[in-house]
């Protein structure tokens, strides 16, 4: 697990860089795309690039991590809504290249086999953004998920809830009760886990993820299995992290030919 402290935009410019590299040499790959605030500029990084330097999505594939159960097909806060306003109808995505768990099906259990077997017949998810919840969740797999769990309907955490009440004007009861998820074998499964973390409320579950034991109660400390994870932080989410320093002195000292 490589970890990176450097400050938001840095950050940002960093995941964008992995996402345009894996591009250029394979045109039509498949990126797992995060929804809330954590890869909001790296998508506006992705967007710019798109605009001003012609990076093109026309050939990629693109998969959702995670979908609320039950919100109507118009609302802002739908997660299929607010990935296609951050960042599919502002690159070239073909249409239906982008997609979802589908929260509104009537049979949510064949709707998460259907997903699972969509990723699969992608050819996998070459590289998986992501975000991590201040209880440790990645997806919306919330503590005590299995870790070899796949796409599933789970219930979010009131923690959760509360976390993400801001989307909806504050208002808690607003906010659904139930998703579907990716589950953390089919994101272990993606070739290359980018995760973006940033603010004090997240340097507990940081610390957790890159120096926790692995355990269902922290799901994101999965990921310490995962052959090409990076983590990257900004100083308030680095806070709890013994080896902080250690990890600034890596990354300062790292060769310019050795990408993240
Ligand atoms: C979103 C998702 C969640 C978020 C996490 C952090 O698709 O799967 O795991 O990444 O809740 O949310 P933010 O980035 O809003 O702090």
């Amino acid at each position: 697990m490589e970890v990176v402290i450097a400050p938001e935009a840095q950050l940002a410019a960093l995941a964008a860089d992995a996402v345009e590299r894996l591009l250029r040499v394979k045109p039509a790959a498949v990126l797992g795309l995060a929804t809330g605030s954590s890869p909001l500029r790296v998508y506006d990084e992705l967007a710019r690039r798109h605009t001003e330097n012609g990076l093109s999505f026309a050939a990629a594939r693109g998969f959702m991590l995670d979908e609320y159960v039950g919100l109507p097909a118009d609302h802002p806060e739908r997660y299929r809504t607010v990935i296609e306003r951050e960042i599919a109808s502002r690159v070239d995505f073909a249409p239906g290249a982008v997609q979802g768990p589908d929260g509104l099906a009537e049979d949510l259990a064949a709707a998460c086999a259907t997903y699972e077997a969509a990723i699969a017949d992608a050819g996998g998810v070459d590289l998986q953004i992501l975000g991590i919840g201040t209880d440790g969740h990645i997806g919306f797999n919330e503590p005590g998920s299995s870790l070899a769990s796949r796409t599933r309907i789970k219930t979010l955490t009131r923690q959760t809830r509360e976390d993400n009440a801001r989307f909806f004007g504050g208002d808690l009861e607003a906010v659904p009760h139930h998703c579907l998820t990716q589950g953390l074998g089919t994101i272990m499964s993606a070739r290359h886990l980018v995760l973006l973390a940033t603010g004090r409320h997240k340097a507990e579950a940081v610390h957790q993820l890159v120096e926790g034991p692995v355990s269902a109660m922290w799901p994101a400390t999965i990921m310490q299995h995962h052959p090409h994870a990076t983590v990257l932080v900004d100083d308030a989410a680095a806070g709890r992290l013994q080896l902080a320093d250690y990890f600034r002195q890596t990354y300062a000292d790292k060769p310019a030919w050795q990408t993240i």
